[in-house]
């Protein structure tokens, strides 16, 4: 049985393709490559080669920073959507810019308090680089295009430009404190808007996550600038 069906699939099979009829692709720059064919010998996987040189004819073509896309059928129409990315986008510039600062100010620490900064920092470095995570997918899902690189963010970012110079604690605090109070206000105000708007995802994020987030960040930074003796009571 197991021969015969080997036989008739045999006698089945086209005639040996000439190599002129392997199928041709354009790689846009007037060159041609076989996408398939014999020209690494009989290893298939030796073929598989990347298509270089692709941005002017990728298959999806590229979307514009500050346009929306309707792919996703997410019950929220062009108008909303691209409002929310607006915002989500000056959330996220904002965001990025606390992130590294939280890390610059890690590195940079120094005095009594160095140790519990030095940690402290870094824990909220951490937690400031999944809210980066959290909008920057929120404006995807939206349809929008997330901003995403240091100059880009260096652009958008409402939070006063920090300075290269290594500071003392109680002014690296006093700036962390200011960023986040800028988030904050900002959160307010987009969560409000998102809700009149009817985006009750985007609104859930503003407050669940980066509001909360930041609002616990600043408590925990702004006890290291209490005027407290540290050895003895008044
Ligand atoms: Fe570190």
């Amino acid at each position: 049985m197991a021969t015969s069906a080997k036989t008739t699939a045999s006698k089945a099979a086209p005639a040996k393709k000439p190599a002129a009829q392997a199928a041709v692709r354009s790689n846009g720059n007037g060159n041609s490559k076989a996408t398939t064919g014999k020209g690494a010998g009989s290893n298939p996987a030796v073929d598989i080669q990347p298509i270089l040189n692709q941005q002017q004819n990728a298959p999806a073509p590229t979307q514009k920073f500050g346009t929306v896309a309707q792919r996703l059928p997410i019950g929220l129409d062009e108008p909303t959507r691209r409002k929310s990315v607006e915002m989500l986008n000056q959330l996220l510039a904002d965001t990025i810019t606390l992130r590294d600062m939280y890390k610059k100010h890690h590195w940079q620490v120094v005095g009594p308090t160095f140790y519990q900064l030095h940690l402290l920092y870094d824990k909220h470095y951490e937690e400031q680089a999944e809210l980066v995570d959290l909008i920057a997918e929120r404006i995807q899902i939206l349809g929008g295009v997330a901003v995403a690189m240091a100059h880009d963010v260096a652009e958008f970012s409402s939070i006063p430009r920090v300075p290269r110079d290594r500071e003392e604690a109680p002014i690296q605090v006093s700036r962390l404190l200011e960023a986040h109070q800028i988030m904050l206000k900002n959160s307010h105000d987009f969560a409000k808007k998102a809700d009149e708007a009817g985006d009750d995802g985007t609104n859930d994020l503003v407050v669940s996550n980066v509001m909360r987030t930041n609002e616990m960040q600043v408590w925990f930074v702004a006890e290291h600038v209490v005027d407290s003796p540290l050895t003895q009571a008044e």
